[in-house]
């Protein structure tokens, strides 16, 4: 049995057979109406989400199967102080593969030690978050022809933003790609991270000031700052409009750079650049749907092998 704690969990062999995939649910969406007919997913959102819950269970709903859960910890035994560990032993009577998202790091990987089911990561604290890393890989894939050679700017909240600290790990194994670190300084990378880097010989720059680098940049990854990581709301004030991405930046922008976002947008991006053809936040997350369930199939066993298909 497998789970997916981090996108690490997949060789890039085995994530380039799940983003084939995706592509063929993309294009052919009716031939997987009923592969997971009878099958069952939870959702245990024990943090808010809009995006990673609901595409979770829109990818089951279009793949024939049925999903249950809860979206938040008060409506859960958690409330009651049930642990992580016995409510994963239960969900596992009663689901095929289980999503569960917790603000403590680590709490999927707890699950996972106890669950009788696949569990999927839906991103636990500040640490991870593989499946929008899924999503962000396929979108990049699909829209870039490649992954591969390219300068990415990662702007934002890079100390608590989970999205960018799975995307880091997850583009290390890929070749010639350039980071571009954009950060206020008490946002920066975590030093796991560039540690990793640093480890991998990559090439990386940390800059603050947005506009010196967007004009080299392929694709340019927003974040939110993540208030709820913050120990106090003064700091979060003081930071939280540090970059704003408006159409002036966007001028200073190559032609052909991606605007990417895992949402949810709060100001980091002026809803004016959202008209913009590089804006592509949105088909973004149309793409969570795609890879979202090409993972559950996969996890399921029940992937065909579009590969040797194609080969
Ligand atoms: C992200 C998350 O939850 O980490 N959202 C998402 O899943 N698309 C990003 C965020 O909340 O800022």
């Amino acid at each position: 049995m497998r789970h997916l704690m981090s996108p690490l969990d997949f060789s890039t062999d085995e994530l380039e057979r799940l983003f084939v995939l995706a592509g063929d649910i993309e294009k052919n969406m009716p031939k997987y109406a009923h592969v997971c007919d009878g099958k069952k997913l939870a959702t245990c959102f024990y943090e808010p989400s809009t995006r990673t819950r609901l595409s979770f269970e829109a990818a089951m709903l279009n793949l024939g199967g049925n999903v249950l859960g809860f979206s938040e910890a008060s409506s859960s035994s958690a409330a009651k102080g049930e642990s992580v560990s016995d409510t994963i032993r239960v969900i596992s009577c009663y689901a095929d593969i289980c999503a569960i998202r917790h603000p403590k790091e680590g709490a999927p990987m707890v699950a996972a030690s106890r669950s009788g089911i696949p569990v999927i990561n839906a991103g636990d604290g500040g640490h991870q978050h593989p499946t929008q890393t899924l999503t962000d890989l396929l979108t990049i894939r699909s829209l870039n022809g490649t992954l591969n050679n390219f300068t990415i700017g990662l702007c934002g909240d890079l100390k608590f933003g989970r999205t960018v600290h799975s995307l880091i790990r997850a583009l290390l194994r890929y070749e010639n790609i350039n980071f571009v670190f954009i950060s206020p300084d008490e946002l920066k990378v975590p030093d796991y991270i560039t540690n990793a880097l640093d480890e991998k010989n990559a090439s990386y720059k940390e800059v603050t000031k947005l506009e010196d680098v967007i004009g080299n940049l392929d694709i340019l990854y927003m974040t939110r700052v993540q208030r709820e990581r913050f120990f106090n709301e003064e700091d979060y004030i003081r930071l939280k409009d540090f970059y704003v991405l408006t159409k002036e930046k966007m001028a200073l922008a190559k032609e052909n750079m991606m605007v990417l976002h895992p949402l949810p947008r709060v100001n980091e991006i002026s809803v004016e650049v959202d008209d913009d053809p590089r804006a592509m936040y949105f088909k973004q997350a149309q793409y969570g749907v795609y890879v979202r369930m090409a993972l559950i199939m996969t996890l399921l066993g029940l992937a065909p092998d579009v590969l040797d298909k194609e080969a």
